[in-house]
């Protein structure tokens, strides 16, 4: 038996493998050239922008070792393939509350595509306020025996919202103790009035829009 340095060291050899990280990179790809051609096809019918923005991060290795050893898993990669959801994340941004749930449709749906886990934080926000849709899906069909993607979509204030806590608060893991979690959670909330505001607004709009055209 190696030393714990050793087998860290090891793990981190192991997941910047270029053999271990292609097929991660090529199930974004795909995902990505997927979400494209959603948008192009959806923007077109509902006469407006479906989607905002489409980003991807591959995990680098000391993030990977960081979360396996902080939830106690054998530090390998086999483990890290099969519990680590997030090795590849993706964030999709769409403009309307309604959006994310016609996505997440749309994903489930889509026969080349098995969605493995989803996790609805915009119903059920998390403690420190955070909204957005999780889903966990693979591509069977690639090689690389069905690497996970974490798609996370959530509309253009949630994101505001989440960069701007992820920055200050939850890569720190102490937004309970840093005395702005109260400030930061009126805020979450302040934002989804503010989404289910402008769904109204948008909706107002499409009616009128109708009206007019008769
Ligand atoms: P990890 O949170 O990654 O350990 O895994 P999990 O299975 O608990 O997934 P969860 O759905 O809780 O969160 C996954 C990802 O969502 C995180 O890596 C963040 O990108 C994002 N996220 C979750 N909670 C928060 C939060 O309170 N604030 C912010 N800014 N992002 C969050
Ligand atoms: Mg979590």
């Amino acid at each position: 038996m190696g030393s714990v340095k050793e087998e860290y060291q090891e793990f981190l050899h192991q997941m910047g493998e270029e053999a271990f990280l292609y097929p991660y990179r090529d199930a974004c790809r795909r995902m990505e050239q997927k979400l494209e051609k959603i948008n192009r096809d959806y923007s077109e019918k509902l006469g407006r922008a479906f989607i905002s923005q489409i980003t991807y991060r591959i995990k680098t290795p000391e993030s990977c070792l960081n979360k396996i050893v902080k939830k106690k898993y054998p530090v390998n990669r086999n483990t890290a393939r099969e519990y680590l959801g997030d090795i590849a994340g993706m964030r999709v941004i769409c403009n309307f509350l309604d959006d994310i749930y016609k996505l997440a449709e749309i994903i489930k749906a889509d026969k080349e595509l098995k969605v493995v886990k989803t996790k609805d934080y915009v119903k059920r926000p998390k403690a420190s306020g955070y909204q957005s849709l999780h889903m966990i899906v693979v591509i069977p069909s690639l090689a690389g025996e069905g690497r996970k993607i974490e798609i996370q979509i959530r509309t253009q204030a949630m994101n505001f919202w989440a960069v701007v806590e992820h920055h200050f608060v939850y890569k720190k893991g102490g937004y309970e103790k840093n005395g702005f979690e109260k400030d930061l959670k009126e805020c979450a909330r302040t934002i989804y009035k503010i989404d289910k505001k402008m769904l109204l607004i948008r909706k107002k709009m499409e009616t009128a829009k109708k009206n007019e055209n008769f």
